[in-house]
This record gives structure tokens, C-alpha cells and sequence, in this order.
């Protein structure tokens, strides 16, 4: 199904749409922009559709789950501005308590850094949109680097040694679908990462012969 389709068949997941998207072309943010957002809608269908789970729930979670970075004034972790003004939205486009809650745990916990362990299967599926987005294959990898250099003034030095820096003991994936569609990327981008360590390893060995305080980037 495409997703004007899913727009049209719930109640207020148009006007949710509608209004997450004008927020996000309005702050203009480099990477979590319009097109991440649509690139995670697309996913959150494939696998929240396979996995039979509820799909409201699923895809107003995935509009939202990255909302709190519009927020960036609140100098809190994204997790959790995203879980403070989501229900605002979902109220204004018609959802009910329940589901309110329902979306707010998705946000919480979508991202490996994120605030709770995924218990619905709604919340797995959108953790699992998210891992396949920022996480997997080279385009996975080309993402994290555009994100943290650009948006977060890191440099090479900096990025290598940032996938170790996962926290917690999160799975790769949640959902079986989820596994299915992300395992080989997965392992693609942790030998590129594995790859790249060594390498700088070695460039630092070498050019510290020559000049001991050589300290890279
Ligand atoms: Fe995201
Ligand atoms: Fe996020």
C-alpha cells in the first residue's frame, strides 16, 4: 500500500503528516529534514505492514520520532523533547489517549541512544526504521559521517571511534523483517568501520615516527 493510502485511511494521520511536514521544511535542518523523514515513512511501511502491527501507531511514530530535534533550544537529548511535544500534535490531528502513549513510547526509545527498551511491536518496528536509515550499508555510514561533521563539527579523528560508542545493550534489529532487510548492510558498514580504525591506526603509527607529537584529525 502506498502512503497516500495510509493517509487517507486513519483518521488524522493526514493532518499529522500535513503539519510534521511543514515543520520540518520550516526549520530546514541539513540532515534530519523532509527527506529522512519520508525515507522512514516508506520503511515503517514495508516492515510495519510484514509484521502485521498497527499501522497508525507506526507511522505516526515514525512523523514524530525525530521531532524533538526541532526543538534544539531545550538543550535535552531528542528522545526526550520528541516524547514532551508529540502528544501535542497527535492531539490537534484527533488521537486518542492510547495511542498518544502508544507514539510517545516509539519516540522514546527509537534510536540506539534512546531513553526506554522497545516493548510494542509499533516501538520495535520504528527502532528498527531507524537503525536500517542511519546504521546500515554505505549509505548508513556516508549518513552518520554527513550528520556528525557537518551538523556536529566533528572530524575523522572523532567519527573513528564513534560506533563503539553505542550505548546500552541494544539489539540490531527487533522485528524479523527488520533483520531480513538490514543484516548484510549491517555487517557492510561494520567492516567499513572496522576498516577505517585500522587504517588511521596505522597512518598515526607512521607519521608519529617521523614527528612523535603528531596528535591527527
Ligand atoms: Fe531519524
Ligand atoms: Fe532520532
Amino acid at each position: 500500500m502506498k502512503l497516500e493510502e495510509y493517509l487517507s485511511k486513519f483518521v488524522g494521520l493526514k493532518t499529522l503528516y500535513e503539519e510534521v511536514e511543514q515543520n520540518f521544511l520550516t526549520k530546514g535542518l541539513v540532515h534530519h529534514n523532509r527527506n529522512h523523514i519520508l525515507r522512514d515513512l516508506a520503511r515503517g511501511i514495508i516492515i510495519g505492514a510484514e509484521e502485521g502491527a498497527n499501522m497508525k501507531v507506526v507511522l505516526a511514530g515514525v512523523l514524530l520520532h525525530d521531532i524533538g530535534r526541532l526543538y534544539p533550544e531545550s538543550g535535552k537529548d531528542h528522545y526526550s523533547v520528541g516524547g514532551e511535544v508529540a502528544p501535542k500534535y497527535l492531539k490537534h490531528a484527533g488521537f486518542t489517549e492510547e495511542e498518544i502513549e502508544e507514539v510517545v513510547h516509539c519516540i522514546r526509545c527509537h534510536g540506539p541512544r534512546g531513553l526506554e527498551e522497545p516493548r510494542t511491536l509499533e516501538a520495535k518496528v520504528c527502532y528498527d526504521v531507524d537503525v536500517l536509515s542511519c546504521s546500515v550499508g554505505y549509505i548508513g555510514v556516508a549518513r552518520v559521517f554527513d550528520y556528525f561533521m557537518r551538523e556536529e563539527g566533528m572530524n575523522v579523528k572523532q567519527m573513528v571511534g564513534f560506533p563503539s560508542g553505542r550505548k546500552g545493550l541494544r539489539k540490531n534489529f527487533y522485528t524479523e523483517t527488520g533483520r531480513k532487510l538490514g543484516e548484510g548492510g549491517l555487517k557492510k558498514a561494520k567492516k567499513f568501520w572496522g576498516e577505517l580504525n585500522q587504517e588511521f591506526a596505522k597512518e598515526e603509527k607512521c607519521i608519529r615516527k617521523i614527528i612523535p607529537d603528531y596528535e591527527g584529525d
